[in-house]
């Protein structure tokens, strides 16, 4: 496994790219409402990565994908394919922005409520942000990707839902995906020991049901196999000497 260390000059075109994914997700989020699309989405997004932030969508092309960001409604888990049918209340979406900025990648999601959620729902999402944030606090020099993987883990299986196994964080850097893959289950004392200058994401999905998922004949749209409700939320992190940097942090953003 070869682990990129980053520079501090790769460090700060990560840190550019990260907060300009992260002003993505700022502008987007008074749009979300009933009635709107998610191609209406998609393309303020769109419009937004080019002309204010002067930046490139990555998804758009990435091994084919139609669209310039993904949104993954109620019981998609993962890579909804934006479209025309309107968002209506109660629903949940994730939406997930990757930019690229002067060649460096900056990827994060959250999810948006269309109107009140049920109890249930608002739930789900709020667990899962908590266990994005039970990870993204053990990150430091000499901790092992096991362990985080096992945090989050025990973290979601102790509220009752389950961690979906096929899809992962990911190292990032010139590369949309690159080595490490940060797995949201594990074994203690296992994986990847972390060191200063690693830069990738967390990502968890949580489902309300199992946690087996299934790929749609699109090729992209993955969903729960039992149509359970799913959350994910993601944030890009940087190891630093003494702890974890993290680069996609939005205006006010409270951590748990
Ligand atoms: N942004 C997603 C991630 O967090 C990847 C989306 S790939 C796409 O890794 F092609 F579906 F856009
Ligand atoms: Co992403
Ligand atoms: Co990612």
């Amino acid at each position: 496994m070869t682990v990129s260390i980053k520079s501090p000059e790769e460090l700060d075109a990560l840190r550019v790219a990260g907060r300009l994914a992260a002003q993505l997700l700022e502008m987007i989020g008074p749009h979300v409402r009933a009635g709107v699309t998610t191609d209406a989405l998609n393309d303020l997004c769109e419009q937004h990565t080019t002309e204010v932030l002067h930046s490139r969508s990555a998804p758009l092309g990435y091994h084919g994908f139609p669209k310039s960001i993904c949104t993954s409604v109620n019981h998609v888990v993962c890579h909804g394919i934006p479209n025309d049918k309107p968002l209506k209340k109660g629903d949940i979406v994730n939406i997930d922005v990757t930019v690229i900025k002067d060649d460096f990648h900056g990827d994060t999601s959250a999810m948006f409520y269309v109107g009140e959620p049920s109890i249930q729902a608002r739930r789900l999402c709020e667990t899962c942000y908590e266990a994005l944030w039970v990870g993204i606090r053990m990150v430091r020099p000499g901790m092992r990707l096991g362990d985080l993987g096992h945090a989050i883990q025990t973290y979601a299986e102790g509220h009752s839902y389950s961690v979906v196994r096929e899809y992962c964080g990911h190292g990032i850097g010139r590369q949309f995906h690159e080595e490490p893959q940060v797995l949201h289950y594990g074994i203690p004392g296992t994986g990847l020991v972390l060191e200063p200058g690693m830069v990738f994401t967390i990502e968890p999905m949580l489902n309300a049901g199992k946690r087996h998922v299934k790929l749609l004949p699109d090729g992209w749209t993955v969903v729960t196999k039992d149509r359970s409700l799913s959350a994910q939320w993601e944030h890009m992190v940087a190891v630093t000497e003494d702890g974890v940097e993290v680069l996609t942090l939005r205006e006010g953003e409270t951590p748990p």
